[in-house]
């Protein structure tokens, strides 16, 4: 994808470091009073920004195991109450009854909700129809209360965009496919929108594995770092490491997925021009969907 990006724009993206995650235990960052991945994305290039990508299909990135993956795997877990076995086999009704039940980690004491996750309709317990699958990081303050995803400002932008590609998170996929999905890392809100703790996104994980391999979409789209680290973990040697903005404009994959990475809605509500970017990230995804046909 051509970015038109000079060379001070190339080298401040350079800069554009993402935040490590720690396989050992934390001292708890300090509240944050919007959602958390508004903090963690790379700071606003403010130059002129890249026109929407062309339709050209690019290949996707094979997968390879990465230190990350093997630190999250080693790292301690505090259980509060073991995951039930047999997730990997779970039909789509006992999934959302064990989200809506999971104790696994402490942010089940100071939920309201869990958020599973919201799109095309679908009978009660059946899975939804979709081509493609959204991904944020967390529940925040409006989602725990309403137990949806992207309800609040940064979903309205996010229904915005998509719906400048003909996408809609209520609509059900027609005769040629277009149904989505919302869903986040975690699906329940970190107190005060911290960020997500490792130990919980270990125990989140199995569940968007799940969702992922039920759903079956044929595009993904990961929105800010706390979903690109968690899809691209096995796959991206170094993804805690990499700015977002080099891990945009390729496809890489999760599970046989074709995956493309984005900026999380939040972060670009408070920088507006990045929405280009978005909107190139989402040709990206939409080209590589007709590709695959
Ligand atoms: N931010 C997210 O990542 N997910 C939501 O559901 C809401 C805000």
């Amino acid at each position: 994808m051509a970015l038109n990006l000079d060379t001070r724009q190339r080298a401040m993206l350079a800069e554009m470091h993402v935040r490590v995650w720690s396989p050992v235990m934390a001292p708890e960052p300090a509240p944050v009073l919007e959602t958390a991945a508004l903090a963690h994305e790379p700071t606003p290039v403010h130059a002129p920004v890249a026109s929407p990508a062309p339709h050209v299909l690019v290949p996707v990135v094979p997968a390879a195991p990465t230190a990350h993956a093997a630190a999250l795997a080693a790292a301690p877990v505090r259980h509060e109450t073991q995951r039930p076995e047999g997730l990997d086999q779970m039909d789509w009704a006992g999934l959302q009854a064990t989200v809506a039940s999971c104790q696994a980690c402490t942010l089940c004491s100071t939920r309201h909700h869990t958020v599973f996750g919201v799109g095309a309709p679908a009978p009660q317990g059946q899975v939804p129809q979709v081509d493609w699958l959204l991904v944020g990081e967390a529940p925040g303050e409006n989602e725990d209360l309403q137990g949806q995803p992207f309800v609040g400002q940064a979903g309205q932008l996010l229904d915005n965009m998509l719906r400048a590609c003909g996408l809609s998170r209520a609509a059900e996929a027609g005769p040629e496919g277009g149904g989505i999905y919302i869903t986040n890392v975690l699906k329940c809100r970190p107190p005060g929108n911290r960020n997500p703790k490792p130990e919980e996104l270990a125990q989140c994980e199995p569940y968007l594995q799940r969702q992922v391999a039920l759903l079956k979409p044929k595009i993904i789209v990961a929105m800010g770092r706390f979903a690109v680290q968690s899809l691209l973990q096995h796959s991206v040697p170094g993804v805690d490491n990499t700015p977002l903005g080099k891990l945009r404009g390729q496809v890489h994959s999760y599970q046989g997925v074709p995956v493309v990475v984005t900026y999380h809605p939040a972060y670009v509500l408070r920088n507006l021009p990045e929405k280009a970017k978005v909107w190139a990230d989402l040709c990206l995804a939409m080209a590589q969907l007709q590709g695959r046909g």
